[in-house]
């Protein structure tokens, strides 16, 4: 893979034209995007349609978390609108994940498009306190929680899990070469801080094993996003000369 294949940049807008015109303007040099919650559930496949129009690929973030019945119907929809890579939360539990990865190995000995499956495993924006207040995992450190459900979406045959930057390192080490890392909680050198606890430059992501890392707003925020996502991939290539 190269740099470009690493680089997600997320499409976090309120409106299809305000993303059209990122793609439009970020041409060749991005070639993944991904649709989340917000542009979705506003827009609809016809976000989907545009980044396939432009032969974009897409990460389809939507995290889904249900029964294994309700979750195998949303991927088995969603698999109709040919989407490239796909969120579930591995908290939705064994069975779930187990039924989703059945469905996509089906697919795939039929030589059928089939997306490559993430679980979600804790989110970035919880800690310590969610583990103990609310899951009842006294015990537990976040590190020990990620690598737990990292470890079941594996048994359970998902291809990759979510995982914030702090834990990619550790994940490559326990699981191995074959799990696919995807990262958030991206911040590139010069825009650290920000609002991000368990962040990472690009750099340090790809450097300590991820495959993947999603960017959002130090791009989509940025007065100049085109060169922005230039110094990232050179980060990224950086990365991957110290892996
Ligand atoms: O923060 P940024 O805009 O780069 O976020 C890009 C994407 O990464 C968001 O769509 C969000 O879903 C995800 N994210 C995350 N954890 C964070 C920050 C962002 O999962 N701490």
């Amino acid at each position: 893979m190269n740099a470009k294949d690493r680089l997600i940049v997320a499409l976090d807008f309120d409106s299809l034209k305000k993303a059209e015109k990122l793609v439009d303007l970020l041409e060749d040099d991005v070639t993944t995007y991904k649709v989340g919650l917000q542009l979705f559930t506003k827009e609809g496949y016809k976000s989907l349609n545009m980044l396939k129009k432009r032969n974009k690929k897409i990460f389809l973030d939507l995290k889904f978390h249900d029964i294994p019945n309700t979750v195998v119907g949303a991927v088995s929809s969603v698999l109709e609108h040919g989407v490239d890579m796909l969120t579930i939360h591995a908290m939705g539990g064994f069975d779930m994940m187990e039924s989703v990865a059945k469905l996509i190995w089906q697919r795939r000995e039929r030589k059928n498009h089939a997306p490559k499956i993430f679980a979600v495993t804790l989110l970035t924006s919880l800690d310590s306190a969610f583990l103990q207040d609310i899951i009842g995992a006294d015990s537990r450190t976040v590190e020990e929680e990620v690598l737990i459900l990292a470890q079941a979406a594996r048994s359970a045959g998902i291809d990759g899990v979510v995982a914030s930057p702090l834990e990619v390192k550790m994940l490559r080490k326990k699981c191995g070469d074959e799990l696919l890392i995807l990262t958030p909680g991206i911040r590139p050198r010069g825009f650290e801080n920000a609002d991000q606890q368990r962040s990472a430059t690009p750099f340090e992501a790809i450097r300590d094993g991820a495959d993947y890392i999603v960017v959002g707003r130090p791009i989509t925020a940025s007065e100049n996003p085109k060169k922005v996502v230039k110094s990232i991939l050179k980060e990224i290539r950086d990365g991957l000369k110290k892996t």
